[in-house]
C-alpha cells in the first residue's frame, strides 16, 4: 500500500521511521517532508490547505491511507474532505478535532460527561473575564481559545499578572473567547490512546519539558525533550484515566454525533484527588512521538488503518518494549524567539554510530549539506534499561553532532532521574 504523511517535523520523521517497518508499506510520500524524512520516504510538495490537491494526489498515486501530523490541517477539516473522497484518513475530522482546536468546547465537553478537569468559566469580553476572574483564587490560570502553539495560557501569580495578561488578550480583540480556569498542582504527564471512535487502544505514556533552558526555567516551547514510559503514572493511575477521562469523552463524541478517530494524546496533571485533564491534542505530540515510536513494537501503517477503517476491535493491544526512550532536542539558538537560521550541522552518522536516532525537523540542505532552517532542528533519541541509561545514551549521540549554532538541554529526564535515586 502507497501511504501519504503530511507534516515536516521531528514528529513526522519518527512516525516515517516507524511506517517504513511495516510490511505492508509500498511507497511512503511525505508532503512536504524534510530531509530527514527524505531519506524514508518521497517527499513531494503539495499544500496541505490545498484539500482538493491533496484528494487528488491521493488519487494519482493509490493512497490507501492518509496520516495527518499536525494539528492545523485536522482543524482546517482536510479529514473530512479525504472521508468524503473516500480516501482512508488516520486523523479526525474538524469537529471532533474541537478537541484540540477549542479549549471552551473541550472543557464543556467535560462538564457534559462529568470528567475531572480544572473548575472554570467561559468568556467572551473583558468585563466577563473580570467578574470570572473574581470568583478564583490565585494563582489562576488565563487561556485563549483556538490554537496558540501553547502559547495562549498564562499562569498568573498575582493580580498585576491577571492584568497584563486581560490586557494582552482583549486589547486588539474586545470579544476575543478565553477560558479561566482554576490551577492545578501536581505532576504532569502525557497519556495517548488510539480509538476509531468505538474502541480504545491505549498508546504509551511521556512527559516532556516545556520550558527552554535547564532546570525548567525561561520561556515555553513546543517541548526541548521528552521520555517515555513515564512511570509517575502507574497502571493504576493510567486505568483510572482512561476510565474516568478517555472513555467518557470518546463516548460522548461518539454520542454527540462527533465520533474521534485518530489519536487521542492527553495532558494529564496528577493530583491528590487523582488524574485530572489539562487539556486534549488531537494527534501524535512532538517530541513524543521520538520517544514512543522507538519503543513501539506493532506495526503502525496496520495500526493506523485499522483506526482509520473503525476496525481497532480487530487488532491485538498496542506493545511497547520494556525499555525507556529518552529524546534531546537540538534547537537553534534564539528559539523559542526567532532561531538563527542557516547553521550547519555535521556529525549525524556520529550520532548514529554512538547509538542515537536522529529524528530532523527544521532541516534543510544547502550546498550539500544540511544546515538549521528553523526553531527546533534535531531530536535525538536513545532507548536504554532505564532513563538513566537512555539519557547517558542520547546524550553521547548529542555529543557527537557538530551544530556550532544550535544548543540543548543537560537535563532531560530529571523527573523520572530523581526519582530512581
Ligand atoms: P495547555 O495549552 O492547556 O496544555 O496548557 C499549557 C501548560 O500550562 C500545561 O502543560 C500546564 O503546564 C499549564 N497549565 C494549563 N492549565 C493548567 C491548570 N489548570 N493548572 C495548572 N497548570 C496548567
Ligand atoms: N510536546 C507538546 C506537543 O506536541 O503539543
Amino acid at each position: 500500500m502507497n501511504v501519504l504523511l503530511l507534516g515536516s517535523g521531528g514528529r513526522e520523521h519518527a512516525l516515517a521511521w516507524k511506517l517504513v517497518q511495516s510490511s505492508g508499506l509500498d511507497t511512503l510520500y511525505a508532503a512536504p517532508g524534510n530531509p530527514g524524512i527524505a531519506g524514508l520516504a518521497t517527499c513531494v510538495a503539495l499544500d496541505a490547505t490545498d484539500h482538493a490537491a491533496v484528494v487528488q494526489f491521493a488519487r494519482d498515486h493509490a493512497i490507501g491511507l492518509v496520516v495527518i501530523g499536525p494539528e492545523a490541517p485536522l482543524v482546517d477539516g482536510l479529514a473530512d474532505t479525504l472521508i468524503a473522497a473516500d480516501v482512508p484518513v488516520f486523523g479526525p475530522t474538524r469537529a471532533a478535532a474541537q478537541l484540540e482546536g477549542s479549549k471552551g468546547f473541550t472543557k464543556d465537553l467535560c462538564t457534559r460527561a462529568g470528567i475531572p478537569t480544572a473548575a472554570y468559566a467561559r468568556v467572551r469580553s473583558r468585563a466577563e473575564a473580570d467578574a470570572a476572574i473574581a470568583t478564583f483564587s490565585l494563582p489562576v490560570v488565563i487561556k485563549a481559545d483556538g490554537l496558540a502553539a501553547g502559547k495562549g495560557v498564562v499562569i498568573a501569580m498575582s493580580s498585576a499578572e491577571v492584568s497584563a495578561a486581560l490586557d494582552a488578550l482583549y486589547d486588539d480583540e474586545p470579544a476575543a473567547e478565553a477560558v479561566i480556569e482554576e490551577f492545578l498542582d501536581g505532576e504532569e504527564a502525557s497519556l495517548f490512546v488510539l480509538t476509531d471512535g468505538k474502541t480504545l487502544m491505549p498508546f504509551g505514556s511521556a512527559q516532556d519539558h516545556k520550558r527552554v533552558g535547564d532546570g525548567d526555567i525561561g520561556p515555553n516551547t513546543g517541548g526541548m525533550g521528552a521520555y517515555s514510559p513515564a512511570l509517575v503514572l502507574t497502571p493504576e493511575l493510567e486505568a483510572r484515566a482512561i476510565a474516568e477521562i478517555i472513555e467518557p469523552t470518546v463516548r460522548a463524541m461518539a454520542a454527540e454525533g462527533i465520533p474521534f478517530s485518530g489519536v487521542l494524546y492527553a495532558g494529564l496533571m496528577l493530583t491528590a484527588q487523582g488524574p485530572k485533564l489539562i487539556e486534549y491534542n488531537a494527534r501524535f505530540g512532538d517530541p513524543e512521538a521520538q520517544v514512543l515510536m522507538p519503543r513501539f513494537k506493532g506495526d503502525l501503517l496496520a495500526t493506523m488503518l485499522a483506526v482509520a477503517e473503525g476496525r481497532l476491535a480487530t487488532m491485538p493491544p498496542a506493545a511497547f518494549s520494556d525499555d525507556t526512550a529518552l529524546t534531546v532536542v537540538m534547537a537553534a539558538q534564539g528559539y523559542p524567539g526567532t532561531p538563527m537560521a542557516g547553521g550547519a550541522i555535521v556529525g549525524i552518522d556520529s550520532a548514529r554510530a554512538a547509538g542515537g536516532t536522529v529524528f530532523q525537523a527544521g532541516t534543510r540542505i544547502e550546498d550539500g549539506g544540511l544546515v538549521a532552517a528553523g526553531g527546533r532542528v534535531l531530536a535525538v533519541t536513545a532507548t536504554g534499561d532505564d532513563v538513566r541509561d537512555a539519557q547517558a545514551k542520547a546524550y553521547r549521540a548529542a555529543a557527537a553532532i557538530d551544530f556550532p549554532t544550535g544548543f540543548y538541554r543537560h537535563d532531560i529526564g530529571w523527573r523520572e532521574v530523581a526519582r530512581g535515586d
